[in-house]
């Protein structure tokens, strides 16, 4: 039986909850055991087929006992894992995928169909935006593209055909925000009346549940990839769904068929080490970004610095309606993005300066990292954009902070703000 965690803060129950559940039978564990088993052992037939009934039917509770068939289907590491991750978001079900990616096309593919339309922001992660471009038309799925920071033209868009509305808040990598209020009220008039309801999807990685919780402004649907701030160590790929209960047979067979599960192994992880000190590290990482983002506004080779948490960031208010943590406390993040007056400093040598110098920032992709991470999309994660559309103007720079100190993080930056300084200098 899980213990009674009614009246505990958010921040105690990712450390104990669901440690102990009628999922499993090891609930004399502290710390859950690492799973691996592959298949289950069935007894007879009678349970098999049981098992093969009962799969992909909401039963919600920790306290029912699933018959556990295959990993593939369900299994109990992960499953704990899953529990946690609905707990977060406010969820009725999370559901655990081998990537960021697998959890991004699961999100959307177990809802479209041949003939539906989705809309989707103008600016999305690199390959969510090649998925979307390169695959979906294939599929005879329209997508069309409008700008979510002004909710009129999305709410112009919608047609008898759309499905799905999929976003990003924080966008990655520019850190715009979207309105998740006024994005759900959108989807929830388009539904009225409707057999096949309008559906919101959020990717909501930059954020991770500790700093926003969409369903709680009425977003339907809240995807993740664990490899960044939720795992947090930077040691394991995976992804997540987590949605209202009538998408669960629909997100479940999704997984069960195209096959994109988290290993336990990595659910683990994520579970014993990420979940849980989610709060520690993303409080830290929001004290260091606040300095190192006033740093970077304030210097003269900086042309621009968006940080949310910044006093002059542009939907500051927005900002501190919607990114609030467990405790209520103003959440803005650990991911900054800034461009460099390129007539005064070459953005490009900048970073390769810090790739071959810097001791605690790392040119690296991913973030949400014990280490600060410094990369520039138009060049990499963004690759797929061409330098085209919402790409076209940024030669930006994006910084995941991770737990140095923030005087290392500054003093890193600054050094190689001052070689490429004097480098356009003496040309
Ligand atoms: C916002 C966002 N969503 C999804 C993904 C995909 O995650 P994964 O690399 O685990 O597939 C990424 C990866 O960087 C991301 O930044």
């Amino acid at each position: 039986m899980s213990r009674n965690s009614d009246g505990y803060k958010k921040t105690t129950r990712i450390v104990h909850g669901a440690a102990r559940t009628g999922r499993w039978d090891y609930s004399h564990h502290v710390v859950p055991p690492l799973t691996a088993s592959a298949t289950f052992r069935l007894e007879s037939v009678k349970r098999g087929a049981r098992g093969f009934t009962e799969f992909g039917s909401f039963s919600g509770a920790d306290s029912a006992e699933p018959v556990y068939i295959y990993d593939r289907l369900d299994e109990p590491t992960r499953g704990l894992l899953e529990s946690q991750l609905a707990s977060m978001e406010g969820a009725d079900f999370a559901l655990a995928f081998a990537s960021g990616m697998a959890a991004v096309s699961a999100a959307m593919g177990s809802l479209l169909e041949s003939g539906d339309e989705v809309i989707a922001h103008t600016l999305l992660y690199g390959c969510t935006h090649s998925l979307l471009t390169n695959w979906y038309p294939k599929l005879g799925i329209k997508v069309r593209r409008a700008d979510f920071t002004d909710p009129a033209a999305v709410a112009k868009l919608v047609g008898p055909r759309t499905r799905a509305l999929y976003f990003e808040s924080p966008v990655n990598p520019t850190l715009e925000l979207v309105d998740l209020r006024s994005i759900s009220e959108i989807a929830r008039k388009a539904s009225a009346g409707r057999r096949r309801k309008v559906y919101t999807i959020i990717d909501n990685t930059f954020a991770t549940p500790f700093c926003q919780r969409p369903i709680e402004f009425g977003i339907d649907m809240v995807v993740h990839a664990l490899t960044k701030n939720i795992g947090g160590f930077g040691t394991d790929v995976g992804g997540a769904v987590c949605g209202p209960k009538e998408l669960f047979p629909a997100v479940m067979g999704y997984r069960k068929d195209f096959g994109g599960v988290l290993s336990p192994k990595a659910a683990w992880s994520i579970l014993v080490y990420g979940v849980p000190t989610i709060p520690l590290r993303v409080k830290r990482q929001q004290y260091t970004a606040l300095q190192v983002a006033r740093f970077l506004s304030q210097h003269p080779l900086v042309a621009e610095t968006r940080y949310p948490g910044l006093e002059s960031f542009k939907q500051r208010d927005l900002a501190l309606r919607q990114m609030r943590d467990f405790d209520g406390g103003f959440a803005p993040g650990n991911m900054i993005y800034f461009r460099l007056d390129e007539k005064k400093a070459s953005g490009v040598e900048f970073v390769d300066h810090v790739a071959k110098n810097a001791y605690c920032v790392t040119l690296a992709v991913s973030l949400g990292h014990t280490k600060t991470l410094i990369e520039m999309p138009s060049a990499m994660t963004h690759s797929a954009y061409a330098g085209e559309g919402p790409m076209r103007e940024h030669g930006g720079i994006r910084l995941s902070i991770g737990l140095e100190s923030p005087v290392d993080i500054i003093k890193d930056l600054e050094r190689s703000l001052a070689a490429v300084a004097g480098r356009r200098r003496r040309a």
